[in-house]
């Protein structure tokens, strides 16, 4: 087989890069090692940067997101039994939008279909080769067949457990992290929302979050040991230890009700570059990763397809490499600024066991700061809705 951009891992930046792609008439193959079932029932991500929101309106793939995701102007910090207002919108004239991540990929998945766009489901032994050439492959077993995929550039959006990272030597690799001490122990529950907007609470006890999913769904985490089974959290437990986590002064409660998933996610912060090795660029997860605090990571993900988008629109439309030659240090602008978000949010908000009594009213000043200074909460809210792509 032969296209002209091969891309592995049918992710967000999978979907949306091969989706871009095609808008400006370029060819490409998506190579997923999972079933097509599995992709879009995968429960991750769910606020959107106005940003996401605009390519993936711009781009034509947006209809059901507005229809059914819900904008949100603000969000809340919680401490010290009060809830304090970040008004995304007053502050920045920007809001995100709640919508599940596999909602994202559905509609990714049948907009490529629906335009005979090839993505090969159940894929394994994928492998990269002669990425130094002018035609790159990719090896694989599809239903039990081996098959070559030639390409001029290939693009790993793996994820990152995924083999495109791999390929690149570890010179001139070099990769950057921290692992947090903690996880977060994430729910779906059936019931009504219990606030109209996400709730970031603090406690000594461990961080809480209040999501949303729909009028019927509801998205709930709370930091957790990372080693931690599921099995040792009854729905009982759980309950009371959110309660504990998110009560009020002012007598909001949550709304309680069957709690149909739980998992546990671990956390890190996590940046690997070049993002460009020969004819391999790698996007999204398999560049880098951030603890999830901060809502950035699918985000990130869309905004390296959108820089190599452009940068194919110009290589193969006028013959120019510029936009791809300075993929990595373009790309690496932005990541670096949602590591530092991410890792800031984490901080501000879990608990540490080994913080000394000095560090923990650090953090507690902080939190104060951010909801009473106007500056110190636009700060919040400028990378919280996302800088302009
Ligand atoms: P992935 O989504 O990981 O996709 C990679 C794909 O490649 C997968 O389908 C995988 O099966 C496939 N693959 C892997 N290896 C191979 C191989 N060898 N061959 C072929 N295919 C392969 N981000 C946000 O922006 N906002 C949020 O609110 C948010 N919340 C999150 C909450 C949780 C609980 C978690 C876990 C993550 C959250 N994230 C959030 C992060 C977000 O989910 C990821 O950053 C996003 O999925 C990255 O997209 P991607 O396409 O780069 O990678
Ligand atoms: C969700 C996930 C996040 O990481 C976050 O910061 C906010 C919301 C969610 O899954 O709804």
């Amino acid at each position: 087989m032969k296209t002209q951009v091969a891309i592995i891992g049918a992710g967000p930046a999978g979907l949306l890069l091969s989706h871009l792609l095609h808008l400006s008439g370029i060819a490409s193959i998506v190579l997923e090692s999972r079933s097509r079932n599995d992709i879009e029932a995968t429960i991750r991500a769910g606020v959107l940067e106005q940003g996401t929101m605009d390519i993936l309106t711009e781009s034509g793939v947006g209809a059901r997101m507005q229809r059914e995701g819900v904008v949100h102007h603000g969000i809340e910090l919680a401490f010290g039994g009060r809830r304090h207002r970040i008004d995304l919108t007053a502050l920045t004239g920007r809001a995100i939008t709640v919508y599940a991540q596999h909602e994202v990929i559905k509609d990714l998945v049948a907009v490529r279909l629906a335009a005979d766009g090839k993505i090969l489901f159940e894929v394994s032994d994928v492998s990269l080769h002669d990425l130094h050439d002018e035609t790159p492959s990719v090896r694989y077993t599809h239903q039990s067949e081996p098959g070559v995929l030639s390409a001029d550039f290939i693009i790993g959006c793996d994820g990152f457990h995924g083999i495109s990272r791999p390929a690149i030597p570890e010179n001139p690799r070099q990769d950057f992290q921290r692992s947090y001490p903690f996880g977060w122990f994430g729910i779906l529950v059936e019931a009504p929302p219990s606030s109209d907007e996400l709730i970031y609470a603090q406690h000594q006890r461990g961080f809480a979050l209040v999501s949303t999913r729909s009028p019927t769904v509801q998205r709930l985490y709370f930091q957790c040991d990372p080693k931690d089974d599921v099995s040792n959290w009854s729905d009982d437990r759980i309950w009371s230890e959110l309660n504990m986590r998110l009560a009020c002064e002012d007598g909001w409660a949550l709304k309680e009700g069957r709690i149909f998933q739980k998992n546990i996610i671990g956390m890190r912060s996590f940046v690997s570059t070049p993002m460009q090795y020969g004819r391999l660029f790698l996007a999204g997860d398999a560049a880098h990763i951030v603890p999830p605090t901060g809502a950035k990571g699918m985000n990130l993900a869309v905004s390296d397809v959108r820089l190599l988008a452009r940068g194919f629109e110009q290589f193969y439309g006028k013959g120019n490499q510029e936009l791809l030659a300075g993929y990595t240090a373009t790309a690496l602008k932005r990541v670096w600024r949602a590591e530092h978000f991410s890792w800031w949010m984490t901080s501000m908000l879990h608990t540490f066991a080994d913080a000394s009594p000095f560090q923990q009213e650090l953090q507690r000043a902080e939190l104060e700061y951010v909801v009473s200074s106007r500056a110190a909460a636009t700060a919040l809210a400028e990378n919280y809705v996302g800088l302009a792509m």
